[in-house]
C-alpha cells in the first residue's frame, strides 16, 4: 500500500469520524433547541388563550370571539389552536405539510420531539362551552434546525473533500523528489558515479541531497584513485620486470656464458694435460660467480629491503643512509628513530622504509643539500591504542621547483601512505629545502629517543 494512499485513508477516517461526531452533537443540540422552543411557544400561547377565555365572560358573541382567537393563531409557526365542544367547532388548521419546506423523516425521528396537546376548558355564565385545544407543531422548528445542520454538514463535507484533494496533490509533489533520489541511487548502483542530484529539494530533503552528492563525489574519487592505482601498479610491475630482465640479461647472462666457456676450456686443457693454465680459468670462474652473487643480492635488496626484518627500522634506515654517505660524504645526515617506532608491523615498517628511501634519494638527487634530517617519531597528540607515527625527511637544498612535476617516486609514496590510512605532505621550506612528512595511524609509540647513526656525520 503506497504511503500516499495510507495517509489519505488515515485523514479520511479522521475527518469522517469528526463529521459523524459533529452530526451526533448537532442532532442532540437540535433536539434540545426544538424542545425549548416548543415549551416557550406553548407557554405564551396558553397565556394568550387564558386571557381570551376570561374575556369571553362579558362577550355578546362568544362564538365569533372564539373563531377570531383560532384565526389569530393560524399564522403561528409553532402552535395549532382549535375549539372543541362549542356550539360550532372552529376549523383546525389541517395542513400536515409546512409551507416552508420538507424535512427528511429520519431527521424528525432523530430529533425526536413529539407534539404536546393542552386543553383550556371554556365556561360562560357557569355553563361549559367546550374547550380550546392547543397543539405544538415542532415541524417548522425542526425544519429550521435541519436547514442549519444541513448547511453546516455541506460546508464540512466540502472542507473534507478539499482537504483530501490537497493532501493527495501535496503528497504527490512532496514525494516526487524521492523518485529522483531513487533513480540517482539506481544509477550509482550501476556504477555511474558522475550522477548528481541537480535541483535542490525541499528543506527537509536538502540534507539528503547534499549528502548524496558528497557520497557520489567520494565514490567517483575512490573509483578514479583505484583506476590510477591499478595503472600505476601495472606500470610499476612492468618497470620492475623489465629492470629485473635487464639486470639478468646484462649482469648474469654474460657471466654464466663466460663460466660455461671457462668450463669448456678447462675440460679441453685437462684433456691436453695443460695443468698450469687451469688456475687462471678457475680464478675467472670464481670472479664471475662472485659478480653474479653480488648482482643477485642487489636485485633481492631492491625487491625486499635488506635487513629490515633482521635489524629493524633503525638498522635498515641506518644502512640506507650509510649507502648515500659513501657516495655523498659532503652531506651531513642526521637520523632519529624513536625506539617505540622500531617495530610497527611488516607493512608499516616497509612503508616507512620506502618513504625514507625515496625521499632520501630525491633529496640527494634533486636538492643539492648540505644537510638531510630523517626522523621517525610518535605523533605528539596520539592517544594510546590509536597512536600515530610521523615520518619526516627534511633537507636544506634548493627545494622543489614549481615547474617540476610529480613522478612515480612522490606518487608511490602517497599511495603507500594512504593505503595504510595515513596522509603525506610535501612542502618547500621557508628558508629553502624540501620536507616530506608522512603521518601513519597504526602504532602506539611511547616516547622519542634520538639514535646517533654509527659512522654518520653528526
Ligand atoms: N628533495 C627535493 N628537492 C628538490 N626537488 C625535489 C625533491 N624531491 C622531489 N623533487 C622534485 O620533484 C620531482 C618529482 O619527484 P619524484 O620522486 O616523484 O620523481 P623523480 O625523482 O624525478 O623520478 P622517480 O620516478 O625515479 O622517483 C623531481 O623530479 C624533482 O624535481
Ligand atoms: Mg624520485
Amino acid at each position: 500500500m503506497s504511503l500516499r494512499f495510507r495517509l489519505i485513508a488515515l485523514v479520511t477516517i479522521v475527518l469522517m469520524l469528526s463529521l459523524a461526531f459533529g452530526g451526533v452533537i448537532a442532532c442532540f443540540n437540535a433536539s434540545r433547541s426544538v424542545r425549548t422552543e416548543m415549551g416557550s411557544a406553548l407557554l405564551v400561547g396558553r397565556q394568550t388563550i387564558d386571557n381570551a377565555v376570561r374575556a369571553l365572560q362579558g362577550s355578546l358573541d362568544p362564538q365569533r370571539d372564539l373563531d377570531g382567537l383560532v384565526i389569530s393563531f393560524q399564522a403561528n409557526r409553532h402552535l395549532r389552536v382549535s375549539v372543541t365542544g362549542g356550539a360550532e367547532a372552529a376549523a383546525v388548521p389541517v395542513s400536515d405539510h409546512s409551507p416552508f419546506g420538507e424535512v427528511p423523516a429520519w431527521f424528525v425521528w432523530l430529533v425526536g420531539v413529539a407534539p404536546v396537546i393542552d386543553r383550556v376548558p371554556i365556561a360562560i355564565g357557569g355553563h361549559p362551552y367546550g374547550a380550546v385545544v392547543i397543539e405544538t407543531d415542532p415541524h417548522n422548528e425542526i425544519l429550521e434546525v435541519w436547514n442549519q445542520v444541513s448547511e453546516s454538514v455541506l460546508v464540512l463535507a466540502l472542507f473534507c473533500g478539499q482537504t483530501i484533494l490537497l493532501i493527495h496533490l501535496f503528497i504527490g509533489r512532496a514525494l516526487r523528489p524521492l523518485d529522483r533520489v531513487s533513480a540517482a541511487f539506481e544509477q550509482i548502483g550501476q556504477g555511474d558515479y558522475r550522477t548528481r542530484i541537480a535541483d535542490s529539494l525541499t528543506p527537509e530533503l536538502r540534507h539528503l541531497h547534499d549528502n548524496f552528492n558528497r557520497m557520489a563525489a567520494r565514490l567517483a574519487e575512490a573509483a578514479a584513485d583505484n583506476r590510477r592505482l591499478n595503472e600505476q601498479l601495472l606500470t610499476l610491475q612492468e618497470q620492475e620486470r623489465s629492470e629485473i630482465a635487464r639486470d639478468l640479461h646484462d649482469e648474469v647472462s654474460p657471466f654464466l656464458f663466460a663460466v660455461n666457456i671457462d668450463i669448456a676450456n678447462m675440460s679441453r686443457l685437462i684433456k691436453e694435460r695443460r695443468w698450469a693454465e687451469l688456475p687462471h680459468h678457475i680464478q675467472t670462474i670464481a670472479d664471475a660467480v662472485g659478480h653474479m652473487q653480488r648482482q643477485v643480492r642487489t636485485m633481492l635488496g631492491r625487491l625486499r629491503p635488506i635487513g629490515l626484518a633482521e635489524f629493524g627500522l633503525t638498522g635498515a634506515v641506518g644502512s640506507m643512509v650509510e649507502f648515500w654517505q659513501r657516495r655523498h660524504p659532503e652531506i651531513e645526515y642526521r637520523v632519529s628513530v624513536s625506539p617505540t617506532c622500531e617495530s610497527l608491523g611488516d607493512l608499516a615498517d616497509t612503508t616507512i622504509y620506502r618513504v625514507v628511501q625515496e625521499a632520501l634519494s630525491n633529496a640527494v638527487r634533486h636538492g643539492k643539500p648540505a644537510r638531510i634530517g630523517v626522523s621517525i617519531a610518535p605523533a605528539p597528540d596520539h592517544d594510546p591504542g590509536h597512536g600515530g607515527v610521523i615520518v619526516e625527511i627534511i633537507d636544506d637544498g634548493q627545494g622543489k621547483r614549481e615547474s617540476s612535476g610529480v613522478g612515480y617516486g612522490l606518487l608511490g609514496m602517497g599511495e603507500r601512505v594512504r593505503a595504510l590510512g595515513g596522509h603525506l605532505t610535501l612542502s618547500n621550506r621557508p628558508g629553502g629545502g624540501f620536507a616530506v612528512t608522512a603521518v601513519l595511524p597504526d602504532s602506539s609509540p611511547r616516547g622519542l629517543q634520538t639514535v646517533p647513526l654509527q659512522g654518520a656525520a653528526q
